[in-house]
C-alpha cells in the first residue's frame, strides 16, 4: 500500500505525521457551520477545527470562557455534514476537561460519538497531561494547545502573546515535549514569538501548528471568519485578511434595502406565474371576471 498523501483521501492523524517527517506543511481552519465546513474541505485544507472562538465569532460573547459542551456539540454536528475529507477535531470548551479525568473522557467521547468530530483538542501544558492520557486511554487522539490560551486569559491577564522571556520559552519547550510524550498527535503554538515556535518545532516529531507563531511552525490555523474579514469586531496582528466580506455583505445588504424601496426587485424573473386560462378561470369563480 502506497504511504503517499492522497488528495482525495480523509485526512487522519497519520497523514499530519507523514507530512511533517516529509517536511509538508499542513493547512488547518476554523468552521462552525455546515456552509463554510464544505467551503474549507472543498478547498483541499487539511483539517477543521470546530475552535471555541465559535464564542466569538458566532455567538457574540466577548471571550470563549461561557461556550457549552452543548453549544459545541451543535455547531460539530453541522461541520461534520459538511466535510467529508478533512481531519476534523473538536474543541473542548471551558471546564469540560478542567474539573476531573472522568470529565474529560466523557465530555471527549460526547465529541466522537456525538458529532462526527476525529479527534479533539485542549488547552494547557502539563498540568493537563492526566486528562490527555486518559482521552487517548480511550482511543480519542488529542491536539494539544500552548502559548496564548485563551481560556485562561483572566490568569494570562488578557489576549497576549506568550514565550517572550527565557524563562517563559523554556516553559513553553517543557510543555511541549510534555505533551508529546503524552501522546498528542500534534500541538497548536498561539500567539509565540516566532524563534520560539521554530526552536520548538524542531525539537519535536509531532507537528506544530502556529497561529501567530510565524512562519516556521509545521502547519497554520487561523479563524476563518478572521481570514474572510467576517469579524469585523477586532483583527488580531497575526490575521491575514484574505478577503473583506464584512464590507461585501454590507455593500449587498444596502443594495437589497434600495432596490426593494425603490420597487426595483422583485422583477419578472424572480417570480412565479399562473397561465392566462387559470387566471380567467379564478376570476370567474371569485367573480370578478
Ligand atoms: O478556538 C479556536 O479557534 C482556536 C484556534 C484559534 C487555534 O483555538
Amino acid at each position: 500500500m502506497s504511504d503517499s498523501p492522497d488528495s482525495s483521501r480523509k485526512i487522519n492523524t497519520h497523514t499530519f505525521q507523514l507530512k511533517k517527517q516529509r517536511g509538508e506543511r499542513l493547512t488547518m481552519l476554523t468552521a462552525y457551520d455546515y456552509p463554510m465546513a464544505r467551503a474549507v474541505d472543498l478547498a483541499g485544507i487539511d483539517s477543521i477545527l470546530v475552535g471555541d472562538s465559535l464564542g466569538m465569532v458566532v455567538l457574540g460573547y466577548d471571550n470563549t470562557l461561557p461556550v457549552t459542551m452543548d453549544e459545541m456539540l451543535h455547531h460539530c454536528r453541522a461541520v461534520s455534514r459538511g466535510a467529508s475529507r478533512a481531519l476534523l477535531i473538536g474543541d473542548m470548551p471551558f471546564m469540560s476537561y478542567q474539573v476531573c479525568v472522568e470529565d474529560a473522557v466523557r465530555n471527549a467521547g460526547r465529541f466522537l460519538q456525538e458529532s462526527g468530530m476525529d479527534a479533539v483538542k485542549l488547552e494547557g501544558g502539563k498540568e493537563r497531561i492526566p486528562a490527555i492520557m486518559a482521552i487517548l486511554e480511550a482511543g480519542i487522539p488529542v491536539l494539544g494547545h500552548l502559548g496564548l490560551t485563551p481560556q485562561s486569559i483572566h490568569k494570562l491577564g488578557g489576549f497576549k502573546a506568550q514565550g517572550k522571556t527565557a524563562e517563559a520559552a523554556l516553559s513553553l519547550l517543557d510543555d511541549a515535549l510534555s505533551l508529546e510524550e503524552a501522546g498528542c498527535f500534534s500541538i497548536v503554538l498561539e500567539a509565540v514569538p516566532s524563534r520560539v515556535a521554530s526552536y520548538i518545532s524542531q525539537k519535536l516529531k509531532i507537528p506544530t501548528i502556529g497561529i501567530g507563531a510565524g512562519n516556521e511552525c509545521d502547519g497554520q490555523v487561523l479563524v476563518t471568519h478572521d481570514l474572510l474579514g467576517l469579524f469585523d469586531k477586532f483583527t488580531p496582528k497575526f490575521v491575514k485578511q484574505y478577503s473583506v466580506l464584512h464590507q461585501e455583505i454590507n455593500k449587498a445588504l444596502k443594495n437589497y434595502q434600495e432596490e426593494v424601496i425603490q420597487g426595483e426587485f422583485p422583477t419578472s424573473e424572480h417570480s412565479f406565474i399562473i397561465s392566462d386560462q387559470e387566471w380567467e378561470t379564478f376570476l370567474d369563480q371569485v367573480g370578478d371576471s
